[in-house]
């Protein structure tokens, strides 16, 4: 590849100068900005930038959480904040809007910019996001002829309504970059490109519209559209996925961009729990850098929580953990957090060097590659990479020899130092668990000895089986979101059935078997009023059939059948036309077939509890108390009270006991459960390797356990010193006795350091420089480190909480660490000889660390 000449400087030094000092002068971004791009970066009032961003959705946490998770992201080096807006949960009504409480947009936004961070609001408005209906409303739906995603009046009037209201929202409360807010870029529309051939003709007429729709809204900051290689100027087409490296955008006028680098995959109900190493994260990220990016996002930097049914579908899970650096519950997730920190700090080591030019590229062998930054002036930044998934390499270098690891890039911020290397972690892991726990009340009644609320505080509702109220009737089987739009999970398809002496069911005592057909995505079938079998789809496939052996009396027989959505799609071709609910319906013995689905059938959307909104009604007479609670009964609703649980650490209920329902915490509902729905008990792998390209599947953990047991309760939905109160439907039948809280707190620290890794990123002195060392600190700033329990220098080997000695370890090591560390919030240790001896000489030493804090 032919390196490109160093690129002109956008503005004079005296005016940039000026530039900065304004900037100084205002840590919170207060004064007015332009943003503009060229061939190598964005550009902030004329300094390019090499900017690192991390996505929050802010309706994935609470407000109060958003300070504490937008500072972590700060310390962990992020420049911007990334946000969808989601359009079903402002425009619940067509025409009436909400901003309230999760949905406060704007204070989001000021949060952001009061930590000094920049945003790229995403208006979309389709999001995809693993958000319901792609975060389209479903009222949308409903407008007659509008065709989703293609060049119609009908669907552009509403597009352009919605992204315009955004858009003078921001404006109003001057949160544009040019009026001194946050906000350095917009994105409209999201991965179009992907499914544009589907789309036919229009398609293309559709992306320019909406393209010259958002740039006529004078924004005055650049417009983005991902995924669209034919994006027209003056939109920038940006990349999304695991890597980037190779993305190139559509003209050379625009700066390479990655709008989405996944940091983990997304979970489904009915899935495994996918992770990403961080080793192979930073790879990506460095590799990007390295080959000419300037701006990267992790895509989630926070996942957060699908609250209420706002996970998208089929089957997304309520947890939106998604690996981030930063836990669902706000926890930093180490070393995923600490190792990107970082290689952040590192890259901005290189920034002067990045910005001025294009790298030039020199093979160092197979698979062997390093790129060059050097401005006029003499800066110099290196990227060394080994894309070897097997092989680890030394190369030459300047005439110097680098070790590389497989699937490993060092960064050389001088041309001639590693200041890191994506496979070499100096960051501590944190072993998070969840620890159960009693609530106020049972600590003070230490005679129950258990974490669960006892029998006689629950109160139950039991909903009624079948279309009982505010019934229609329809001659045939209904598609189901077109009827509930969606304002209810439930759609109950009931019909009776008179088996008369002669009926060819009740021949010779025949058994009779009941067919279904659903589209999806749950179906519980009762006969005579008793659930008799249940069925679902799966994220791959929601639809599935259903059979089931019945028993028909003599007389009125009442087949009811409860079909439940579990998030709609949102994603894909024609996403928003996909169906739910039954298709098709069949009798059959050894004799005959009855095909009932043209028959008539009575219908009821929704569940009487909801029309009662029991999940915020708390009248003694609706509720009832018996001196043994039902359990294990299909569709009951349970309510009790509950004591904040102690400590401020982050709080879950463990569903464990339930079968599949909703929860509301003082009238908030925390989403959907279902602890029942298990992964599939293979596709997991022991330890993940690395090494090797990354995808969704590559490594998952939890095979043939509940995908989700463990539900996220904000401590903000949690009124400390007062009762708080529980509410939940269950439709197969649990135990709510068995709920239990647990709170999610650091269990251990660990590190393992080699001599062979650079010295810590932010060494400031050249004795700091020489060598690696050992860093442990304790999450909470009020706890210490109490224990090592393990330490090891030598060739020690395994894995935070197995850690062994190796056939090399100095005697000395637990002592030094002990010495070093217990009382104190952090300690670093060099890993060196100077201080343990040389237990095994010309053999590279590592440190192994286990301790715990309290
Ligand atoms: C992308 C999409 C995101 C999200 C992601 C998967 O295709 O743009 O919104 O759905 O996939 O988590």
């Amino acid at each position: 590849m032919a390196a490109h000449p160093t690129l002109p400087s956008p503005v004079s030094t005296s005016l940039l100068l000026l530039l900065l000092l304004l900037l100084s002068c205002c840590s919170e971004l207060c004064a007015a900005a332009t943003v503009s791009y060229d061939h190598r970066a964005v550009v902030i009032d004329g300094k390019r930038r090499v900017l690192i961003s991390g996505s929050i959705h802010y309706p994935r946490s609470t407000p109060e959480m958003w300070p504490d998770l937008i500072q972590k992201s700060k310390d962990g080096g992020l420049d911007v904040i990334e946000t969808y807006v989601f359009w079903n949960l402002h425009e619940p009504v067509q025409g009436q809007y909400d901003f309230g409480g999760r949905k406060d947009l704007v204070k989001f936004i000021k949060t952001v910019a009061a930590a000094g961070l920049y945003v790229h609001l995403r208006i979309g408005p389709y999001v995809c996001a693993e958000w319901n209906y792609g975060g389209f409303p479903v009222w949308l739906h409903f407008i007659p002829n509008i065709k989703f995603r293609i060049d119609n009046d009908p669907f552009k009037n509403e597009m352009q309504k919605f992204t315009t209201k955004i858009v003078d929202m921001m404006k109003q409360e001057m949160l544009f970059a040019s009026q001194g807010g946050p906000i350095i870029l917009s994105q409209i529309e999201n991965e179009y490109g992907n499914v544009e051939q589907y789309y036919g003709p229009t398609a293309k007429s559709y992306i320019d519209w909406a393209a010259s729709m958002a740039t006529s809204l004078n924004v005055s900051v650049p417009w983005v559209m991902c995924q669209q290689d034919n994006a027209p100027d003056p939109i920038i087409n940006t990349c999304n996925g695991f890597y980037c490296d190779n993305f190139k955008p559509n003209s050379d006028k625009k700066p390479k961009m990655w709008t989405e680098n996944w940091s983990g995959w997304f979970l489904s109900f009915g899935g495994g729990v996918p992770y990403r190493p961080v080793e192979d994260l930073a790879f990506a990220v460095a590799r990007f850098f390295q080959r000419g990016g300037t701006f990267q996002n992790y895509y989630m930097y926070h996942g957060g929580t699908n609250f209420g049914r706002t996970s998208g579908g089929p089957f997304i899970a309520t947890s939106y953990d998604y690996d981030s650096p930063i836990d669902e519950y706000g926890l930093l997730r180490q070393p995923k957090w600490g190792h990107l920190r970082d290689l952040h700090i590192v890259i901005k080591q290189c920034e002067e060097a990045l910005v001025a030019t294009d790298p030039t590229y020199t093979s160092l062998g197979k698979n062997l590659e390093a790129h060059v930054y050097r401005t006029s002036s003499g800066r110099c930044a290196a990227f060394l990479a080994n894309i070897d998934d097997q092989s680890d390499a030394t190369v030459t270098f300047n005439g110097k020899p680098f070790h590389l690891p497989a699937w490993s890039v060092s960064i050389l911020p001088d041309c001639q130092n590693v200041a890191f290397n994506t496979a070499k972690i100096n960051s501590q892991t944190t072993v998070l668990e969840m620890k159960y726990t009693k609530t106020y009340d049972q600590a003070a009644d230490e005679s129950t000895g258990s974490s669960e609320i006892s029998e006689s505080e629950w109160k139950f509702f039991t909903e009624p089986i079948g279309s009982i109220n505010s019934t229609f009737k329809n001659v045939g089987l209904l598609e189901q979101i077109n009827t509930t739009a969606d304002s209810s999970d439930y759609l109950w398809y009931s019909i009776s059935i008179d088996v008369i002496g002669n009926e060819p069911f009740l021949f010779n005592g025949t058994q009779t078997t009941l067919h279904v057909d659903s589209l999806g995505h749950v179906l519980h079938v009762f006969v005579n009023g008793k659930l008799s079998a249940s069925n679902q789809g799966s994220n791959a496939d929601a639809s599935f059939k259903l059979e089931n052996v019945i028993t028909l009396s003599s007389g009125q027989n009442r087949i009811d059948l409860l079909s439940a959505t579990v998030g709609l799609k949102n994603y894909g071709q024609f996403f928003d036309l996909k169906g739910a609910g039954i298709t098709g319906v069949i009798l059959k013995n050894q004799n005959a077939t009855r095909d009932l689905s043209s028959s008539q059938w009575t219908y009821q959307i929704g569940l009487k509890g909801e029309q009662l909104a029991l999940h915020d009604n708390t009248q003694n007479s609706t509720w009832m108390s018996l001196s043994s609670l039902p359990k294990n009964q299909p569709l009951t609703w349970y309510m009790t009270y509950f004591d904040a649980p102690e400590h401020d650490d982050p709080v879950a209920i463990d569903f464990t006991g339930m079968g599949k329902g909703e929860a509301w915490v003082n009238g908030h509902s925390i989403g959907r459960y279902w602890p029942t729905y298990t992964s599939p008990p293979s596709g997991c792998v022991q330890s993940c390797d690395y090494r090797g390209p990354f995808s969704g599947s590559k490594c998952v953990r939890n095979c043939g356990q509940p995908s989700q047991s463990l539900y996220h309760v904000p401590r903000s939905l949690i009124q400390q010193g007062k009762t708080n109160r529980l509410v939940l439907f269950e439709e197969v039948g649990g135990d709510p006795t068995l709920v239990s809280f647990a709170l999610r707190e650091a269990r251990s620290l660990c590190a393992h350091v080699s001599q062979s890794h650079p010295p810590p990123v932010d060494a400031v002195n050249t004795a700091q420089k020489k060598g690696a060392v050992l860093h442990l600190e304790c999450p909470h700033s009020d706890r210490v480190i109490s224990s090592v329990k393990f330490a090891s220098f030598g060739t020690p080997h395994g894995t935070c909480g197995s850690y062994s000695h190796g056939n090399c370890s100095s005697t000395t090591a637990l002592a030094i660490l002990q010495q070093a560390c217990i009382g104190v919030r952090s300690c670093d240790v060099k890993v060196s000889t100077e201080v343990f001896g040389d237990p095994c000489r010309d053999v590279v030493k590592s440190l192994a660390v286990e301790a715990s804090c309290s």
